[in-house]
């Protein structure tokens, strides 16, 4: 089957009404990261360039476009939290992506309560059903092809501590299908929700065995 191809070089320009880039890589996993600065003032934003990276030890990271809050919080204290986004927590967590300045408790301005979390001493959102307390591990420069550095960074952290309402736990199973995830699609607003209409299985060839 032959296909018609809009073909560019990103350094030229898209040469299209939006950036296709972000609708492309989706929807993503949104990385809601809670951070403290040096000074114990509490921040929550949201970061869709966010991912998992490493099993064992788990290691997530997000990337940092410019210098923010959370990457100058995390860089003071080494730690941070990431919270699972769900769809009853959509609005406040769009809400805690307000460019408030650092003085600025966006847990507080979304109206979410923090929670102490067990390993670090940056809380999790209260509302959210799952947590990860995390220790930074690599803050990563990232370059251009010709070696500058583009500004941006991507934060490493490894999971040091893990926090799941029980509610989610079906015969100790984590049941994704049913916690409501919220994903970041494209464009400026669009975002999907999991449901369990979305789940298909299919096992991997000579991979029978289960982490
Ligand atoms: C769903 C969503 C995903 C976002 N993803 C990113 C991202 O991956 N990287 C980034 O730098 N900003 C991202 N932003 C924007 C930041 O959340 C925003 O700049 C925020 O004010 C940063 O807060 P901070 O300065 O408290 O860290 C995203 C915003 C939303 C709503």
């Amino acid at each position: 089957m032959s296909q018609d191809y809009h073909f560019y070089e990103p350094a030229h320009g898209h040469g299209l009404p939006h950036d296709p880039f972000n609708a492309i890589v989706g929807p993503r996993p949104i990385g809601w990261i809670s951070s403290r600065s040096a000074d114990g003032v509490l921040n929550l934003a949201p970061y869709s360039f966010f991912n998992a990276f490493n099993y064992v030890p788990p290691i997530i990271g997000f990337s940092s476009q410019g210098r923010k809050d959370t990457l100058n919080n995390i860089e003071a204290t080494g730690e941070f939290v990431w919270n699972l986004a769900t769809r009853p927590l959509a609005e406040a967590m769009n809400l805690s992506c307000a460019p408030a300045p650092p003085e600025v408790d966006e847990f507080a301005l979304a109206g979410l309560t923090p929670a102490p979390a067990r390993v670090v001493q940056t809380p999790r959102v209260a509302e959210s059903p799952v947590a990860f307390e995390c220790r930074v591990t690599q803050v990563i420069a990232l370059q251009t092809t010709t070696g500058a550095d583009t500004g941006n960074r991507l934060v490493l952290g490894e999971v040091v501590g893990v926090h799941i309402a029980r509610q989610l736990l079906k015969d100790g199973i984590y049941d994704t299908a049913g916690a409501g995830h919220i994903l970041r699609g494209g464009g400026p607003a669009d975002y999907f929700e999991i449901t369990p209409a979305q789940l298909f299985r299919m096992h991997r060839p000579g991979y029978p065995f289960a982490r």
